[in-house]
């Protein structure tokens, strides 16, 4: 099978990595990739969010399956062109992708088959918007209702904070993502997020994760895209699991299905536990990264079998071949981010270390240059092991961490601190 993945971050060196592992695999391209997956694929300049550019290449490229790694070409409809063109996609239609592209449809869409979520409000007048809050009081959440790269949410301890934020959001901080916006009821709890693989019918569990966002120690600081992650998340059990499969899951893909826009490919559900009860904090329509980079390690060669069977309705027949294992991922990024950060910073140490099937660093923001890898994004690389217990993947990778030598970067030195207090 000649396989093309579109994206070049962490999330598709590992998904490039798993696939390369699979003997169903000839050929793999990746768009645009990185310097860390040019070493195993090969990479190919491409606008991803074209539709008509993306089938001309593969057409061109003889391609059998796309896996298509984040959110913006799904939002734009490259699905849809590859399946008008005949091609295999991994990935939802710009229709189904509205479960991530709009929270106001997502919550509509929740409340349609009544998934626990948080209660909300949803505005396009900033005057309505304000009453609620007031109406309501703090603490409270204020969500731009489109995609605003992780920046649109807004966590109000007071009601002068949630206020300021309408004023904002109307006033055009966050583009067109923010006018509309969602305000929702501050959920309790921890926060740990399911990765489920979806046909348009039939769903399959692919493991779950948990992430840390905040840029600093102890989760302090501004949020990132993601400092770091773990899998299993151990806060969802398998009886929690379950309930979010038929509570939350489940429902929300036959009301989609109902509605015309059945989903496939990869559901990402952002849930918030409390007491054993999973509730909706958000769908995501693609891998989380660095969540893909831990399930990845966990999966293996595998990952491309599941996500094959997703694409062509085949999942009821398909199963996960766990192991009892547990993988974490440490991102290091450049010294700055996620304000402004330096690019071009030289790292050394890369090639003294081991990559094997529970060793790894895939790069997320790199480019290779007369021989040296250079960095040249916020989040940089991802240092990531796999292990029979959490603590010891999680000192194989920081071991593997500090033999990178690069001043320009740092990382967290607590990953994975929740799953091991
Ligand atoms: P979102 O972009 O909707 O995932 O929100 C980003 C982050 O804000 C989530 O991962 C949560 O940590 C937090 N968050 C969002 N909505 C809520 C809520 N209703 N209650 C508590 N925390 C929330
Ligand atoms: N790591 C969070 C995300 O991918 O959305």
């Amino acid at each position: 099978m000649n396989i093309l993945i579109l994206g070049g971050g962490g999330r598709e060196h590992a998904l490039a990595w798993a696939v390369m592992q699979n003997p169903k695999c000839d050929k793999l391209i990746v768009a645009p990739g990185n310097a860390g997956i040019a070493q195993i694929a090969s990479c190919a300049d491409l606008d991803i969010n074209n539709g008509g550019a993306v089938v001309s290449f593969a057409e061109e490229n003889a391609i059998d399956f796309v896996i298509v790694g984040p959110e913006a070409p799904l939002a734009a409809g490259v699905s849809d062109r590859l399946r008008d063109a005949g091609l295999l996609v991994f990935g939802p239609s710009e229709a189904a992708a509205k479960l991530e592209a709009s929270k106001a449809f997502t919550k509509e869409v929740c409340a349609a088959v009544d998934a626990p979520t948080a209660g909300y409000g949803h505005f396009t007048d900033a005057e309505a918007a304000k009453d609620y809050i007031r109406q309501q009081g703090a603490p409270i959440v204020v969500k731009a209702d489109g995609l605003a790269a992780g920046k649109g949410v807004i966590m109000a301890f007071d009601e002068a904070t949630a206020l300021e934020a309408i004023d904002d959001m109307f006033g055009g901080a966050f583009g067109a993502a923010g006018a509309e916006v969602v305000i929702e009821e501050f959920m309790e709890g921890e926060e740990a997020s399911l990765f489920v693989l979806v046909d348009g019918t039939e769903v399959l569990s692919m493991g779950s994760a948990q992430d840390h966002k905040r840029v600093g120690e102890g989760d302090s600081g501004p949020n990132t895209g993601g400092m770091g992650a773990y899998s299993p998340a151990p806060v969802l059990t398998a009886e929690v699991e379950a309930r979010a499969m038929e509570e939350i899951v489940k429902p929300t893909m036959l009301e989609m299905a109902r509605r015309g826009a059945p989903y496939q490919g990869i559901l990402y559900a952002g849930l918030m536990i409390k007491d054993g009860q999973p509730r909706l904090v958000e769908y995501n329509v693609r891998f989380g990264d660095p969540e893909c980079q831990v399930l990845m390690m966990r999966l293996g060669a595998q990952a491309l079998d599941l996500m094959h069977a997703a694409a062509e309705g085949r999942l009821d027949r398909a199963q996960v071949n766990w192991a009892d294992d547990h993988a974490i991922t440490v991102v290091m990024a450049a010294n700055g981010y996620p304000g402004a950060y330096e690019k071009g910073t030289e790292i050394k140490g890369l090639d003294a270390l081991p990559e094997d099937a529970s060793n790894m660093v895939f790069h997320a923001g790199t480019k290779a240059l007369d021989g040296k890898i250079l960095a040249t994004g916020g989040r940089v690389l991802n240092v990531t092991a796999r292990g029979e217990t959490l603590q010891e993947a999680r000192d194989r990778a920081y071991a593997a961490a500090d033999a990178i030598i690069w001043p320009g970067g740092f990382m967290r030195r607590d990953i994975g601190w929740r799953a091991l207090k």
